[in-house]
């Protein structure tokens, strides 16, 4: 698959074939997301990965899924993610303002991911209290996202907003993803 191809077909994954993901294939979404761009090339991002089984369903208590159309869009027994990247920012490294670099860094592994089949949905609603004392993660590191992943095992496809932008399932259960006009959000040499 091209960049061009990834970029335009790449589409949130809820739902995942129950196929592990290889440590390999891990670890190269994690030097995928080093090589971002980083602000003051600070770097203050880190990842925890979680693909030990019995750890999933833990993980999976902790996040919440689709909320325009929850609780159809939650994965069922079956469909769950196979590994979760815990997004950590370092703030010994950058107290604040670290958001930019890991949506690039976010944006780069669910490109890779995606290129190579697999499925990714990006989780802001995270129980953080909850996953800091699971994992014991140290009061230096702010948790910003989690990254839910599986090889894809459901149909999701963007399409022309017409009047709603809230993403909705159709009679086959694809998932529509509604995204803004070009003529509403690019402006040529003037605005508006
Ligand atoms: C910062 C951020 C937080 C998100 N949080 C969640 C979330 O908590 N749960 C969820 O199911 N999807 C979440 N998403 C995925 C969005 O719902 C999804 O990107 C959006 O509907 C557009 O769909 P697309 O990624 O297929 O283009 C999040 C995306 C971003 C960028």
């Amino acid at each position: 698959m091209d960049m061009q191809d990834a970029i335009l077909s790449r589409r949130t994954i809820r739902k995942y074939q129950q196929k592990p993901i290889s440590r390999d294939v891990l670890e190269q979404l994690i030097a995928a997301a080093r090589l971002a761009p980083s602000a003051s090339n600070l770097q203050p991002l880190a990842y925890l990965v979680i693909d030990d089984p019995a750890m999933l369903e833990p993980v999976f208590r902790l996040v919440r899924w689709a909320g325009y159309i929850a609780p159809h869009g939650n994965p069922r027994d079956g469909e769950k993610p196979v590994a979760y990247l815990v997004v950590l920012a370092d703030t010994s490294i950058r107290a604040s303002g670290f958001e930019h670099d890991a949506g690039a860094a976010i944006e780069n592994i669910s490109l890779l991911a995606w290129s190579l089949g697999i499925g990714s949905c990006w989780i802001g609603s995270v129980n953080r209290d909850e996953l800091r004392s699971l994992y014991k993660i140290p009061d230096c590191y702010t948790i910003d996202s989690v990254i839910a992943l599986g090889y894809s095992a459901e149909a999701s496809v963007a399409e022309e907003e017409a009047g709603s932008i809230r993403y909705y399932k159709d009679e086959k259960q694809t998932l529509h993803v509604p995204k803004r006009k070009m003529s509403d959000i690019c402006f040529i040499n003037r605005i508006g």
